[in-house]
């Protein structure tokens, strides 16, 4: 994608403000520098996770179910774990995950 051009690899970009992700131990962030992801932790659990919500199969967005925490697709029904793994198909790779942390008042994920 030509607009990424003059980003580096090591850069980390801003998905939203680290108090939305307290409020409730995930942050989602629709349209983030890598597309619609997930964060999942806290400011202080020191441990984030973000993982995109582009379906690998044919890149519908994933909706999040919070009973069965799992990511599920509304076009073909595949599942997902938090950690990105394929759990029911039609998809059959995991989903992209990134590094995250918390800056300053900020969620940042690494490209
Ligand atoms: Fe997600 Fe087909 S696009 S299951």
């Amino acid at each position: 994608c030509s607009s990424l051009k003059n980003i580096g690899l090591e850069d980390w970009v801003s998905v939203g403000p680290s108090a939305e992700l307290d409020k409730t131990g995930q942050l989602l962030a629709k349209e983030s520098p890598v597309g619609p992801v997930l964060v999942f932790g806290t400011s202080k659990s020191g441990n984030l996770t973000a993982v995109s919500l582009s379906c690998t199969h044919a890149g519908c967005t994933l909706g999040w179910k919070a009973d069965t925490k799992k990511l599920v697709c509304p076009c073909h029904g595949s599942e997902f774990g938090v950690d990105g793994k394929v759990q029911r198909g039609p998809a059959k790779e995991a989903l992209k995950t990134f590094a995250a942390k918390i800056e300053g008042d900020s969620v940042v994920v690494k490209l």
